[in-house]
């Protein structure tokens, strides 16, 4: 019992300290869970790794196309990433007549929006193209009627910005979509 007495305040002191000691490891130790390398503000990524995105984006562009992205965002909803649009809904662009004729006409088409009934492969449509001719530039719509007239089998020569602008000079003023009958009166721009 004397000696118990005798060594009781270094036990103290002993024990102080481990406890001191287990709760700084236990301190340094969450916080290391909770911390991600990249909230350290010094943190920069493994060199290369940004290269590599970059170069897998680059590869995909050069591949579809700035005409193929443009149809993929903008008409591929309705005539379907195929071209074969949906039968009696939306009309195929695959093999379409009027699509590889002169671009006038799809041209107007992109711009004004195209209603009214047609028949296209002995099938029935009568629904309502909405108009590009705001959101899309020359440059855009000329990209993805070059891309539609050369897809899906299509053989067609390209579409320039320049019949673009001469087809929008044409038909400027116009608020209601395309007719069937309004497309056939149109001056042809290919030269
Ligand atoms: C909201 C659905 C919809 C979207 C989006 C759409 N179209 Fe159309 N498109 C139609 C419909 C419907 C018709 C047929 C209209 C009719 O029945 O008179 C049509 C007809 C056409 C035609 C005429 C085809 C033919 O053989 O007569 C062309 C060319 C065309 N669209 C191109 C485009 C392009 C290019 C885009 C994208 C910029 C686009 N369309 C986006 C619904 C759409």
């Amino acid at each position: 019992m004397a000696n118990e007495s005798k060594f009781y305040p270094y036990a103290r002191i002993v024990t102080g300290v481990a406890v001191a000691a287990v709760l700084l490891i236990l301190v340094s130790n969450l916080r290391g869970f909770f911390v991600r390398p990249e909230d350290d503000p010094e943190w920069t990524p493994p060199p290369g790794s940004e290269l590599v995105t970059q170069t897998a984006e680059a590869e995909q562009q050069v591949a579809s196309g700035p005409g193929a992205t443009l149809y993929a965002q903008h008409c591929a909803t309705c005539h379907q990433p195929n071209g074969k649009g949906l039968a009696n809904v939306y009309p195929p662009l695959a093999g379409s007549e009027l699509l590889q004729g002169d671009p006038a006409q799809s041209i107007a088409i992109v711009l004004h929006g195209f209603q009214g009934k047609i028949q296209r492969n002995g099938k029935e449509y009568n629904g309502v193209m909405t108009p590009f001719g705001n959101l899309l530039s020359d440059e855009e719509i000329a990209q993805i009627l070059t891309h539609e007239r050369s897809s899906w089998g299509n053989s067609a020569e390209p579409v320039t910005p320049e019949m673009v602008a001469q087809v929008r000079e044409m038909t400027k003023g116009r608020t209601q979509p395309m007719t069937e009958e309004d497309l056939r009166k149109l001056k042809p721009v290919s030269q």
